[in-house]
C-alpha cells in the first residue's frame, strides 16, 4: 500500500531540479481535506457545522456555515507555507495577497471552490473542494497581482479535487496522468487506490439538471433527447445521474463513463459555474484523464479569464459524449 506521501515524493525524485515547492503545497491540501473530513463526519452532532451562515457570498448565494469554515480552514492552511504568494476562493470577493518577505518570494498561487455542493451538505450527501494551481507571472519579491490570477487553465501546474462521498477520496494532476487517493480515517493517511486514472470513451451517464429544460439552449434540449433515444449500438438510452455536487457527478463520470453539464440558461446567460475554481481544475483533470472539457464551442482550458469570478457554461466528461454534444451546440445555435 503506497501513502499519498510516498507517491509524492517518489515523484518528486523524478525530477531532481525540483525544490519540492508543490509537494509542500499538497501536503497542506492533504492536511485541510483532513480536516474538513473530519467535521463532515461530525456534522450531525454539533450544531455549529451545518446550516446558513446568514452571510451572502460575492456570487449572491447565501453561504453555508461549512462554505466558510472550508475556505478558511484553507485559506490558514495556504498562508502558513512558504511556497503560496497569494490565493483566490468562490468565498472572497477579492483574491488575497500573502504579503511578507515570504509571501512575495513565493512562487505559486492558488484558486479554490473549498466547499463544492453546499446544498447537499445538510442532508447528508456527498460535497468536495476544489483547487488549482499556478506559477505566479509577476515578479518574485512582489506582491502578487490580478494578472497572476488571470491565466488561462492551460497554465495550471497542478489541480485536483477531494470528494467527501462513502469514502474521501483526493484525486490530482501535475499534468502527467491522473492519480486517486481514499483516505483512511483509522490511519489517518491517503492511500493510493486509483492510479492513472482513464475516463472511458463513452459511457452510460448524463448529468445535468432537468429541471431547467425550459431554460436551455436549443443544442442542450436536443443532446437531452437524443441520450433518451432508443439505440443498441451508442448503449442509449443513458441513465440520468445528477448529485447537485459537480465533484461527485464529475467524479462518477470519470470512472464509469460520463457526461456533466451545466449550460447556460436563460436565468444563467454565461452559466453558474464559476471557470477559475471550478471549470479550469475539473478540465485539467479531464484531459489529463483523456476526456474533454468545453463550454460547448471552446476548450475550457483556452479561455482567456477576464474576471475572478467569472462564470462558464460546462460540458465535460468522456470524449465521445462531450463531442457529441457539442456537435448538437453547433447544428442548433
Ligand atoms: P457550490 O456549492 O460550490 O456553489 O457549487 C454548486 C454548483 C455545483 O457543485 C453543482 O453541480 C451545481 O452548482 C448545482 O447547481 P443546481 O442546483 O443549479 O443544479
Ligand atoms: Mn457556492
Ligand atoms: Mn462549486
Ligand atoms: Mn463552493
Amino acid at each position: 500500500m503506497k501513502t499519498l506521501d510516498e507517491f509524492i515524493v517518489e515523484k518528486q525524485a523524478e525530477y531532481p531540479h525540483a525544490k519540492g515547492a508543490l509537494t509542500g503545497i499538497l501536503s497542506s491540501i492533504r492536511l485541510v481535506a483532513k480536516i474538513i473530513h473530519r467535521d463532515i463526519n461530525r456534522a450531525g452532532l454539533t450544531n455549529n457545522i451545518l446550516g446558513i451562515s446568514g452571510v451572502e457570498n460575492i456570487q449572491g448565494e447565501t453561504q453555508m456555515k461549512l462554505d466558510i469554515f472550508a475556505h478558511e480552514t484553507m485559506k490558514k492552511a495556504l498562508m502558513a507555507r512558504e511556497e503560496v504568494a497569494g490565493f483566490a476562493s468562490e468565498e472572497e470577493e477579492n483574491f488575497v495577497v500573502f504579503d511578507t518577505e515570504r509571501g512575495r518570494n513565493a512562487k505559486y498561487i492558488i484558486l479554490t471552490d473549498p466547499l463544492d455542493g453546499s446544498s447537499n451538505i445538510d442532508v447528508n450527501v456527498a460535497v468536495g473542494t476544489i483547487f488549482s494551481i499556478y506559477r505566479r507571472i509577476s515578479p518574485i519579491g512582489t506582491p502578487v497581482t490580478l494578472e497572476d490570477f488571470m491565466q488561462p487553465g492551460n497554465r495550471q501546474v497542478a489541480a485536483g479535487y477531494v470528494v467527501y462521498g462513502s469514502s474521501t477520496m483526493l484525486v490530482y494532476t501535475t499534468g502527467n496522468g491522473v492519480n486517486g487517493f481514499t483516505y483512511d480515517p483509522s490511519l489517518g493517511v491517503f492511500c493510493l487506490s486509483h492510479e492513472n486514472i482513464q475516463i472511458p470513451h463513452s459511457g452510460k451517464y448524463y448529468s445535468i439538471n432537468e429541471g431547467q429544460y425550459l431554460k436551455f439552449p436549443q443544442g442542450v434540449k436536443k443532446y437531452i433527447k437524443y441520450c433518451q433515444e432508443e439505440d443498441k449500438q451508442t448503449q442509449r438510452p443513458y441513465t440520468s445521474r445528477y448529485i447537485g455536487s459537480l465533484v461527485s457527478d464529475f467524479h462518477r463520470n470519470m470512472l464509469k463513463g460520463g457526461i456533466y453539464i451545466y449550460p447556460q440558461a436563460t436565468t444563467y446567460p454565461q452559466g453558474k459555474l464559476r471557470l477559475l475554481y471550478e471549470g479550469n481544475p475539473m478540465a485539467f483533470i479531464a484531459e489529463q484523464a483523456g476526456g474533454i472539457a468545453s463550454d460547448g464551442q471552446q476548450r475550457i482550458l483556452d479561455i482567456q479569464p477576464t474576471a475572478l469570478h467569472q462564470r462558464t457554461p460546462l460540458f465535460i466528461g468522456s470524449k465521445e459524449m462531450v463531442e457529441k454534444a457539442q456537435s448538437f451546440m453547433r447544428d442548433y445555435p
